[in-house]
């Protein structure tokens, strides 16, 4: 047996597969989001480490023989989060998550200085981690005077589970602290934020062994001490291994708390001006690329709060079949936005409201305007050098059957939907844990499951759809041009 856990931002997830990688049980533990003030996201680590242990509890409970044979563990955890221990590992403050925008005036600063796009290959965005950094110093010193140790989120669970300070590629490139080519930290990077490789974690590819499970933790769950934790990777990256996204030409459409059009690279193909992410990919001598929106399913979510209703009794009232958009259009910039504009300070808007707009209509433009937003990624990864011919969708939002014909449509490419199954990043992880665990090849382990239906563009909406494109595409300078 092996195990994933993957802190995602609403939730940990502990999933547990066998060695011919059948799904077995799962656990599951919510999680918030605190938003003390405009643009700020936070979380609290000791909650992380509640929801790991109700997760693995449930586990425990519905699976206990099988989770007593797991023989490696592989983590995955949502990115850039910057979290900060002193030197005797207590934590200094709430993680500032990756859609936090607080330091947008210190990541342009970093941006400017020309070193950061040269060696990390991308824009040094506000979400990113070493810009969080920056922000501590300048308006907490005395919490940046004590910081010994700076940890990505999943890697603070690991560190948790092992006692050791351990991070691999795939996350680590999402810092702007990593030379992202040559797969090592940048002394020269860290001093630009007044920080050394002292401070940061010794770094392993993600198929390999990081970590042993201590043995009080091995103890309370039933699981032999010492099981190798592998490196495993941040969510994104994560996913691709549960999805088989590892070779190029293959790539996915996430509908998660943020959106992600992923596309893996054989080599490193940076191209930092079409606010295209470039990192390294969980595998060896690997790398990918994605487009990033900071608010997919989140949008829907903000609806769902404001309508009273569930996501998906919003998304039920539109039925199955496509509509022509309506007029009304949606920006999704709840949080700003990364792809393709690097904007922190914009923020969401509704146009083309009637009398006649009702919730459904509004649902409708939500759903139009997180896929025009993935349109943009696919231009902006275009511009990148990759062009995408189809995506496999995965994420919770991938269960409106609307949506992913909007997202087709808008896109101009076909969608791919997995059989049955959990293919997201637990999964991912539970792959990578088993790989480090035996040593296999990770192309044998990382395969892509059976489609089980294909969503095609819709033909005859195809020309409303672009148009509405078009309106979505001129609505950006507008709305910036009206909130300065
Ligand atoms: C990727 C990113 C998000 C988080 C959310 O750059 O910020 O996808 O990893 O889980």
């Amino acid at each position: 047996m092996y195990l994933g856990l993957d802190l995602g931002t609403s939730g940990v997830k502990a999933l547990l597969i066998d060695a011919g990688q059948k799904i077995i049980g799962s656990g599951h533990a919510s999680l918030d989001v605190s938003r003390p003030h405009p643009g700020w996201s936070e979380q609290n680590l000791t909650d992380w480490i509640r929801a790991c242990e109700t997760a693995i509890a449930e586990l425990k409970a519905s699976h206990p023989k099988e989770l007593a044979a797991v023989k490696g563990i592989g983590l995955s955890g949502h990115m850039h989060g910057a979290t900060l221990l002193d030197a005797g590992d207590q934590v200094l403050r709430p993680c500032i998550l990756w859609n936090d925008t607080r330091s947008h005036a210190e990541a342009a600063a970093l941006d400017a200085d020309p070193r950061f796009r040269q060696l990390t290959g991308n824009i040094v965005f506000p979400g990113f981690t070493a810009p969080k950094l920056a922000w501590v110093k300048n308006n907490e010193p005395s919490v940046f005077a004590k910081v010994a140790k700076v940890l990505l989120p999943k890697d603070f669970l690991r560190l948790w589970l092992t006692g050791e300070h351990i991070s691999e590629m795939s996350d680590s490139a999402g810092t702007s602290w990593l030379d992202v080519g040559k797969r090592r930290w940048s002394p020269e990077l860290l001093a630009a934020t007044s920080l050394d490789e002292r401070q940061m974690p010794s770094l392993v590819e993600g198929t390999e062994k990081a970590g042993a499970l201590r043995a009080e933790l091995a103890a309370s769950w039933g699981i032999a001490s010492g099981t190798p934790v592998a490196g495993g990777a941040g969510d994104n990256a994560a996913s691709a291994c549960g999805m088989g996204t590892v070779g190029a030409g293959h790539a996915f459409v996430s509908l998660g708390t943020s959106g992600v059009l992923f596309a893996a690279n054989a080599s490193y193909l940076p191209n930092p001006a079409s606010a295209v992410h470039t990192f390294c990919h969980a595998l060896p001598n690997t790398w990918h690329q994605m487009g990033v929106i900071l608010s997919a399913t989140d949008s829907l979510n903000w609806l769902s709060e404001i309508s009273g209703k569930k996501a998906g009794e919003l998304t039920a009232e539109l039925g199955d079949v496509l509509k022509a958009p309506s007029g009304v259009s949606f920006l999704p910039y709840l949080s700003g936005e990364r792809t393709p504009h690097n904007d922190s300070a914009i923020r969401g808007s509704f146009t083309g409201l009637a009398h006649e707009s009702g919730r459904a209509v509004l649902t409708q433009a939500v759903l139009e305007g997180v896929a025009f937003a993935f349109r943009d990624s696919l231009e902006a990864l275009k511009t990148a050098g990759t062009i995408l011919t189809r995506v496999t969708a995965i994420g919770g939002g991938s269960r409106s059957r609307y949506w992913l014909k909007a997202i087709a449509t808008a896109l101009q490419v076909p969608v791919d939907i997995p059989a049955d199954g959990d293919f997201g990043a637990a999964f991912g992880a539970a792959r990578l844990g088993l790989i480090a665990a035996i040593g296999a090849d990770p192309l044998a382990v990382c395969t892509a499951p059976r489609t089980d239906a294909t969503i095609e563009p819709d033909v005859p909406l195809g020309g409303a759809y672009a148009d509405a494109y078009q309106r979505y595409r001129a609505l950006y300078p507008a709305i910036k041009g009206a909130m300065a």
